[in-house]
């Protein structure tokens, strides 16, 4: 039994918890593989709606086992805050949610170090989430992180190390640091809660369960385009957030890889700076993101918007090796006249269609137009109701894109998720 991967291919939000939420019936575990509570993972079904930060979006389809791996970064403030609100609508997660002892600890000073490191950006500020992923993922590599695994051994002293080292870099910056106290307090109760789980050598389980044929689907956070290696750099995320995330974030060999479902929405958005080179400052913009209800669900900024970017598109497809791709909100473009699609980009009077190093003002969008639908279709659950527009849009893009669009996403709800034959 191979291990199937879900992934954004674009700058995250693409809808990866609604599709894993959908196909986790057709597997028994659900592990995410990388990210954070930078995550907003929102899921919608029977007039309910959840935003999962750093639990798996596999918990509500039944009683399948949900892990946390090893290439995750977890606050147990946030996480604690999670797992009550979940509780609180009847849905008990200590038996079937399982952590793994290798994902590092986000610590109350990464959070500062987060905020400080921004603000010292002044205008090239990267507009992070603010939740400590990059100085986590920094204490990681540098050999100077905390493991959920600490937590059961000498660990008041390994967090102190880990805390005077922070503040003397904070204190370096002239950052204030008054809250930390506060802050730490429910990061110590967040603690206490998850000593509820049982920690894992989620590496040894998840290899097991494929020898035992056991199915499985790894779930990414954030985007290709957000990848530490392959994003916009600097403007990225600091994790593995492509396919081979998957294999460091689980302990799993690139052979037990099967599927890999690339998550696209039917234009293109993004949140915090960086280059996007399809982006639109005018009334279309406007227009996507209040149709799209795009406002970045951890932290409610707007996110910008612009058309669909092939060009990106394709590298992440190469980068991911993706076998089927997953088309979300194809609704929010139901009363566009004229639908656009960036077929290349042209620097310097060149043209240009593999996604190049330098992003940056010189690059103009190359677009393709195609006749818009002007159909309302969140109501329709057969391909065969689809309009002819949108029918047309989607083999241009299998067309374009050189992989099969597999399910079509026409709705927030479970239920508005076209399967195609
Ligand atoms: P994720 O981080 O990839 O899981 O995506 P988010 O949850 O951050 O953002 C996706 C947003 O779009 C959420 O508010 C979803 O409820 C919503 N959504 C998902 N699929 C669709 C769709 O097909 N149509 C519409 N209109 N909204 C969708
Ligand atoms: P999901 O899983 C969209 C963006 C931030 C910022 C950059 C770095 O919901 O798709 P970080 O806090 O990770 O250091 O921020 O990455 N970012 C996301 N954008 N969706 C996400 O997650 C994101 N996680 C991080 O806005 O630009
Ligand atoms: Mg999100």
């Amino acid at each position: 039994m191979k291990v199937d991967v879900l992934l954004g291919l674009q700058w995250g939000d693409e809808g990866k918890g609604k599709i894993v939420d959908v196909l986790t019936p057709d597997y028994e575990i659900v592990a995410r593989f990388q990210g954070g509570p930078n995550a907003g993972h929102t899921l919608e079904f029977e007039g309910k709606k959840y935003v999962l930060r750093s639990v798996p979006s596999g918990i509500f389809q039944g009683n399948k086992i949900n892990i946390i791996g090893n290439g995750v970064v977890l606050d147990p403030a946030l996480f604690k805050g999670e797992i009550e609100s979940l509780e609180s609508s009847g849905h008990d997660l200590t038996k079937r949610l399982l952590v793994s002892k290798k994902a590092h600890l986000i610590l109350p000073t990464h959070r500062l170090l987060d905020a400080c490191y921004e603000s010292a950006k002044g205008d090239s500020k990267i507009g992070t989430t603010g939740k400590g992923i990059g100085p986590t993922y920094t204490d990681k590599i540098s050999r100077n992180g905390l493991r959920v695994g600490d937590i059961l051994y000498n660990f008041e002293e390994k967090y102190n190390v880990a805390k005077t080292k922070h503040l003397k870099i904070l204190s370096q910056y002239g950052y204030d640091v008054s809250a930390l106290a506060e802050i730490e307090k429910e990061w110590f109760a967040g603690i206490a809660k998850l000593k509820q789980f049982t920690f894992i050598d989620s590496e040894h389980y998840i290899n097991n369960a494929v020898k035992e044929g056991r199915k499985i689907l790894a779930e990414g956070a954030q985007g290709t385009m957000l990848d530490i290696d392959f994003g916009s750099y600097p403007f990225v995320t600091s994790s593995n957030t492509i396919s081979a995330g998957a294999c460091t974030g689980l302990g799993i060999a690139p052979q037990s890889i099967g599927e890999v479902f690339g998550i696209f929405k039917a234009y293109c958005t993004r949140v915090g700076s960086g280059p996007f080179p399809t982006e639109l400052f005018d009334k279309t913009g406007d227009k996507l993101r209040e149709l799209g209800f795009e406002f970045g669900s951890v932290t409610g900024r707007p996110r910008r918007c612009g058309w669909i970017d092939l060009v990106a598109l394709r590298y992440a497809i190469m980068i991911d090796g993706v076998t089927q791709l997953i088309m979300m909100k194809s609704d929010v473009l139901d009363t566009f006249e004229t639908i656009r699609a960036c077929v290349g980009y042209e620097i310097n009077g060149e043209q240009v269609t593999d996604f190049p190093f330098e992003v940056d003002e010189n690059i103009k969008p190359i677009y393709v137009d195609m006749k818009g639908w002007q159909t309302d279709m969140t109501e329709m659950r057969k391909e065969e109701e689809f309009p002819q527009e949108f029918k047309h849009y989607v083999s241009f893009l299998e067309k374009e894109l050189n992989v099969p669009i597999s399910i079509v996403s026409i709705g927030p709800d479970r239920a508005q998720t076209i399967i195609r034959k």
